[in-house]
């Protein structure tokens, strides 16, 4: 009779683990089987809604909490330190809807930095894999791409554009993702990057973080859950590489705020004249690269709901608006 063979999954790190995505990261990693878990959690951050995730008790599992500021070399070294041949999805950086007073300290920095100590950590220990978040603002905006052409993973972020508007969180993401191709070329580490679009969805962490969605470098919504999924494919997938954008669908944000306002009349959802991006190249099946290596998309009107659904139980979002 064939000896039954259980495949044990590999440790991993998940930077940013308490946060929106990296909780979803967490918890789809569980219910994937995966049972050494390193969470980096900023300093004195809060990870406690991690051990409420399914599974997350279980005497099998080990969820291993450090506390990391990701521009300091040895805390992010000490939460890599466990995962030799396993993986690391970097998720952590900041995201923050004010402007900053100082871009280069607040946003910049940790973000590039910070990718670059994590994958410093990385080549160190010998892990197999790192799935780096970077994100739509390091695709758009792109003033330069061709017109009447769908975007792409081909699309980089024009950042002589952005910083002369002071758009710092698309700089901050484009040059950190920028950095960690360098650094994956000269020191032949296995990186793949994922480019989501707005995280719509249900919140895990207590708190709210900030979807930067600007109609300005907007491209469309994607579910949190599938995010997390799509992580995992990565990460699970020999055959990926490069960047995938992740997104259900490309169309104009003006078109999303109607989607919200039909589904939503209760609530006083402002309504665009006309198109918020003109000359934007509607597309569905966006993210092929994604849907190649076999990935399905919640639809929107699903995202929506939960968002809403989740905002209102968290209370975030009041009743009813008469
Ligand atoms: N949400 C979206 O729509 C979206 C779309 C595309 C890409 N992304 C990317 O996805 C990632 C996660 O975003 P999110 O939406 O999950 O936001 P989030 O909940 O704010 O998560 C960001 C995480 O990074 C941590 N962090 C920030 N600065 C840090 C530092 N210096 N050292 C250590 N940890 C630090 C935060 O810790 P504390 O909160 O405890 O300080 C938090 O846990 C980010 O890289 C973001 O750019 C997000």
């Amino acid at each position: 009779m064939a000896e039954k063979t259980t495949t044990r999954k590999p440790p991993v790190c998940v930077t940013g683990a308490n946060g929106f995505i990296g909780s979803w990261i967490v918890k789809t990693l569980l219910q994937n089987g995966y049972t050494t878990i390193h969470l980096s959690i900023f300093p004195n951050s809060d990870p406690s809604h991690l051990f409420s995730l399914p599974g997350a008790t279980s005497s099998a599992v080990n969820l291993i909490v450090h506390q990391v500021n990701l521009v300091d070399a040895a805390s992010v070294s000490k939460a890599v330190e466990g995962c030799a041949g396993g993986g690391v999805f970097h998720v952590a950086s900041p995201c923050t809807l004010e402007d900053p007073v100082d871009p280069e300290a607040e946003l910049v920095d940790p973000a590039v930095k910070g990718t670059l100590n994590v994958l410093a950590a990385a080549k160190k220990v010998g892990v197999r894999r790192v799935v780096l978040t970077s994100s739509i603002s390091a695709m758009v905006p792109n003033p330069g791409w061709v017109e009447g052409r769908v975007f792409d993973e081909s699309s980089w972020t024009d950042l002589d554009y952005c910083t002369s508007r002071q758009k710092w969180y698309p700089v901050s993401k484009t040059l950190a993702e920028k950095a960690a191709w360098d650094f994956a070329k000269k020191n032949e580490l296995d990186v793949v990057a994922i480019n989501p679009a707005t995280c719509l969805g249900q919140l895990l962490q207590p708190g709210l973080n900030a979807s930067y969605t600007q109609e300005y470098h907007w491209l469309g919504a994607v579910h949190v859950q599938d995010v997390a999924k799509a992580q995992l494919l990565l990460f699970e997938s020999p055959n990926a590489s490069g960047r995938y954008l992740c997104t259900n669908g490309i169309y104009q944000f003006s078109d999303f705020a109607d989607k919200v306002s039909k589904l939503f009349p209760e609530f006083p959802v402002h309504r665009f004249v006309g198109e918020t991006q003109p000359g934007l190249v509607a597309c569905k099946d966006a993210a092929k690269k994604l849907i190649e290596l076999g990935l399905s998309f919640t639809p929107v009107e699903d995202a929506v709901r939960d968002t809403v659904c989740s905002l209102k139980a968290k209370g975030f979002l009041g009743q009813e608006q008469s």
